[in-house]
């Protein structure tokens, strides 16, 4: 029901204060989060855009904060904040000893909470997650996306990366079109999301083979909803964060302007130097090529995309296409 949706919200906006509060006014967490973030390098604007804060290093802070002053645990349940041990049948807080980065709906709406842990501890997640709740469905979330939109639309492109701490960086590095899907593979709903402010989208990810991976998976999709997509691989080991840190905003934008390859190139690239000099290995490329071509929706996008991969891949042009239409036909 819409009045219990709205319940979750008013606690998910107390629980955002809450954690703002302990990040900056109390000693815990000015001493623990606070200089944490300084040593980010996250400003205190910055801080303040993306209402980042700290939960308390106890069992029920939040809980007995809460109960206090009215709100119904049953909700902070349903809200993702609270959890119920099973043995014990005790509830305590989910969120503990973490900094914390809310979740914003595209209206600016606290849905869930990241939780980044700050003791190396190598059995702790090192992100902590809310829940799926009546509020918040991850795979329909983009990170950023509340604080980033406008410049979308402004720049017409939406800067993909991985994390939390790469959108928060360009934000403040003063490029603010920036959104993370957190870790997970595209869904077709986050790209919709991203096309309801341009149809321009420029991958970020991170400089590793999981990076890699990501930028390859899932992406077909993208193609098949119109989309304009273009990679920017970083160097090894750095993220879009750690690399804007490095080089700052200026290099930084001229090392995307350098280094963005369309997609299907960047794909048709790294699946050949897969392949090596292997033939049957490489037909199978040329079939893999072809099957992304064709979702294209755009038949004009389509055919330039055979003309340059044609090249790439030492084809005839005419094979591609015919190889196209006959996937085109079965699909249908
Ligand atoms: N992530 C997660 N749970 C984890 C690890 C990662 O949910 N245990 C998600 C987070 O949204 C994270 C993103 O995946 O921001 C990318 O992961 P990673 O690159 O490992 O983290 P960074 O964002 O670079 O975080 P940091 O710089 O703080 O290490
Ligand atoms: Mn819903
Ligand atoms: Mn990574
Ligand atoms: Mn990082
Ligand atoms: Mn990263």
């Amino acid at each position: 029901r819409q009045t219990e949706r709205e319940s979750l919200y008013i606690a998910l906006n107390y629980a955002k204060t809450f954690f703002q509060e302990n990040l900056l006014q109390t000693d815990e967490g000015r001493g623990i989060g606070l200089s944490y973030f300084r040593e980010r390098g996250f400003s205190a604007p910055t801080l303040a855009a993306f209402e980042l804060g700290y939960s308390p290093d106890q069992w029920d802070a939040l809980l007995t904060d809460a109960t206090k002053k009215g709100y119904n645990p049953t909700v902070l349940g349903k809200a993702g904040l609270t959890i119920v041990r099973e043995e014990s049948g005790k509830t305590f807080d989910r969120f503990r000893g973490r900094v914390m980065f809310p979740i914003h709906n595209v209206s600016g709406r606290v849905i869930a909470f990241g939780a980044r842990i700050l003791k190396t501890d190598p059995k702790a997640p090192k992100y902590l997650n809310s829940p799926e709740t009546d509020v918040y469905h991850k795979s329909q979330v983009l990170y950023g996306i509340f604080q980033a939109k406008q410049t979308i639309r402004q720049e017409d492109v939406c800067y993909l990366t991985e994390g939390y701490t790469d959108v928060i960086s360009l934000h403040q590095a003063g490029i603010k079109n920036v959104v993370a899907s957190s870790g997970t593979s595209l869904t077709i709903e986050q790209i919709r999301l991203i096309s309801r402010f341009t149809p321009n989208v420029t991958i970020l990810y991170d400089g590793d083979a999981a990076g890699v991976k990501a930028a390859l998976r899932g992406l077909d999709m993208v193609l098949e909803e119109g989309l304009n997509v273009s990679v920017v691989m970083f160097p090894d080991g750095d993220d879009p964060d750690s690399f804007v840190r490095k080089v700052g905003a200026e290099a930084f934008k001229a090392f995307i302007k350098q280094n963005a390859h369309d997609f299907i190139t960047f794909k048709t690239d790294n699946l050949l130097k897969d392949a090596g000099d292997n033939p049957f290995k490489r037909a199978e490329v040329i079939s893999e090529i072809v099957g992304s071509i064709s979702r294209i929706p755009d038949p004009i996008k389509r055919q330039v995309f055979f003309q340059t991969t044609a090249r790439q891949l030492k084809v005839d042009e005419q094979t591609l296409i015919s190889e196209s239409n006959r996937l085109i036909r079965k699909q249908r």
